[in-house]
C-alpha cells in the first residue's frame, strides 16, 4: 500500500466567479482523498485578488510568495474585478506567480468529452482531443514597453478644433503620442517548452508535434523560435513536425481539428488560440489549465474569467475548475485520484442530467459539484 501523502495546497480562490468554482473543485478533490487511502491535502488560504488589494493596496507582497514556496501547489480561481483598473490583478497578482515561480509551460488540453455540444459541424469527441502547450514567461507578456509624447504644429490645428473642445483634454501632449512594446523570445526559453512538448507527446504516444509562429512576419523573435523548433526536432525521430503560422491555425482548428495532436506556440498567440480551443471543447466553462514548472512550484487555475456579471449567482459552470483540479493531481503524481475524477466528470457530462447554463442545463455551481463529488465516491 502507498504511504499517506498529504499534499500542502495552497489556494488563492480570486474574484468574480472564483471562489465559487474553486468551492466546487475542493469539494471534489477532497472526494478523491476520502476515496483514496494514500492521499490526503491540507489546503491553506491566501486572500490575492481585487478584495485584497482594494482593502490593502497589496498584490502578491514578498512574505507571500516566500509562503507559497512552501507549497506542493497552487489552486486558483481567476482574477481580475471591475473596480480595479484592468491589468493591475492580471499582471500584479497572475503573471506575477507565473513568473516568480517560472512556470514555464502553461499547458491545455482541449477535450470534447462525449455529451458536450459541439459548435464545429460534423464534429465530435473524436475529432478534438489535443494539447497545446503555450509558452508562458516571454514573448510580449514580458512587460517592456512605454509611451511617449510627441508634437507637431499640424496635430495642434486639428486638436484645438476638436478634442480640445469636447474633452477638455491636455491633447497638445496627447496628439502625437507612441507605444511601444517589445517581445523578446530567448533559444533557452524556447528551447525548454519545446522539450515539454515533445516529451509530453511521447509520454502520451502522439506522433506530430505542431509549432505555432508569425516568422513571416514578426521574424526576428519567431524565426528564433522556429530555429529551435528545428533543433530540438532532431533530438525527437520519432514524431513528425510541423510549422502553422497563428492565422492559419486557427482555420484549421475549425476545419479539421482531429488533425492535432501537440501544439506548441509562443505565450501570446497561445493565449488567443486557446480561447478558440476553449470554444471547441464545449466554452471556456470546460477548459482547465496547468502553469508547470517541471522542477519547481505549478499552479492551476480553470481558462475562464472572473466574469463578473454571473458572479454570486451559483449559475458558474465549476467544471473547468474541477479539472483542473484533476490536472493538479496528475501533475503531483496521483494518477489514481485523477482519473477517477476524469471519469466521474467523463460520466456526468455525458449523463446531461446535471449541466449549468452554458451548456444548456439548469443545475447550480453547486448542483454540479456535489454531482461529480458523488460520483468521484461510487468509482
Ligand atoms: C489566460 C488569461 C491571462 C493571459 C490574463 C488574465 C493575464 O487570459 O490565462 O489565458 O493572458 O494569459
Ligand atoms: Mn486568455
Amino acid at each position: 500500500m502507498k504511504a499517506l501523502v498529504r499534499y500542502k495546497i495552497a489556494v488563492i480562490k480570486g474574484d468574480g466567479i472564483g471562489p465559487e468554482v474553486i468551492r466546487e473543485g475542493l469539494k471534489v478533490l477532497q472526494a478523491a482523498a476520502d476515496v483514496t487511502p494514500s492521499l490526503d491535502f491540507e489546503f491553506v488560504n491566501f486572500p490575492y485578488g481585487a478584495e485584497h488589494y482594494l482593502k490593502t493596496k497589496e498584490l502578491v507582497p514578498e512574505d507571500g510568495l516566500k509562503e507559497l514556496s512552501k507549497m506542493d501547489a497552487i489552486y486558483l480561481g481567476a482574477v481580475g474585478d471591475p473596480r480595479v483598473p484592468t491589468g493591475v490583478l492580471e499582471q500584479g497578482v497572475l503573471l506575477k506567480l507565473r513568473f516568480y515561480f517560472e512556470q514555464y509551460v502553461n499547458l491545455r488540453p482541449i477535450k470534447l468529452y462525449p455529451g458536450v455540444p459541439c459548435p464545429l459541424a460534423g464534429k465530435g469527441p473524436e475529432h478534438i482531443n489535443f494539447y497545446v502547450v503555450r509558452e508562458n514567461n516571454e514573448d510580449f507578456y514580458v512587460s517592456l514597453g512605454g509611451r511617449a509624447e510627441g508634437r507637431s504644429k499640424a496635430s495642434l490645428e486639428v486638436s484645438r478644433s476638436i478634442y480640445d473642445v469636447k474633452f477638455g483634454i491636455d491633447v497638445e501632449a496627447q496628439r502625437d503620442e507612441i507605444a511601444y512594446q517589445i517581445g523578446i523570445i530567448s533559444r533557452k526559453g524556447a528551447e525548454r517548452v519545446m522539450r515539454y512538448a515533445f516529451d509530453l507527446a511521447r509520454a502520451k504516444g502522439k506522433t506530430r508535434v505542431t509549432s505555432v509562429d508569425k516568422a513571416n512576419v514578426l521574424s526576428h523573435i519567431y524565426k528564433l523560435w522556429r530555429d529551435v523548433f528545428q533543433l530540438v526536432s532532431r533530438d525527437y525521430p520519432g514524431i513528425e513536425t510541423e510549422f502553422y503560422f497563428v492565422d492559419a491555425i486557427t482555420m484549421a482548428f475549425v476545419r479539421n481539428p482531429e488533425s492535432f495532436q501537440v501544439v506548441v506556440t509562443p505565450n501570446m498567440f497561445g493565449d488567443i488560440i486557446t480561447d478558440l480551443g476553449a470554444m471547441i471543447q464545449g466554452g471556456m466553462g470546460l477548459a482547465p489549465s496547468g502553469n508547470i514548472n517541471p522542477d519547481g512550484l505549478s499552479m492551476f487555475e480553470p481558462i475562464h474569467g472572473s466574469a463578473p456579471t454571473l458572479a454570486g449567482k451559483n449559475l458558474a459552470n465549476p467544471i473547468a475548475a474541477i479539472l483542473a483540479g484533476q490536472m493538479m493531481l496528475e501533475h503531483l503524481g496521483e494518477h489514481k485520484a485523477a482519473s477517477i475524477i476524469e471519469k466521474a466528470v467523463a460520466e456526468i457530462l455525458k449523463e446531461g442530467k446535471v449541466r449549468t447554463e452554458d451548456l444548456g442545463g439548469k443545475s447550480s455551481t453547486s448542483e454540479v459539484g456535489d454531482a461529480v463529488a458523488a460520483r468521484v465516491k461510487q468509482i
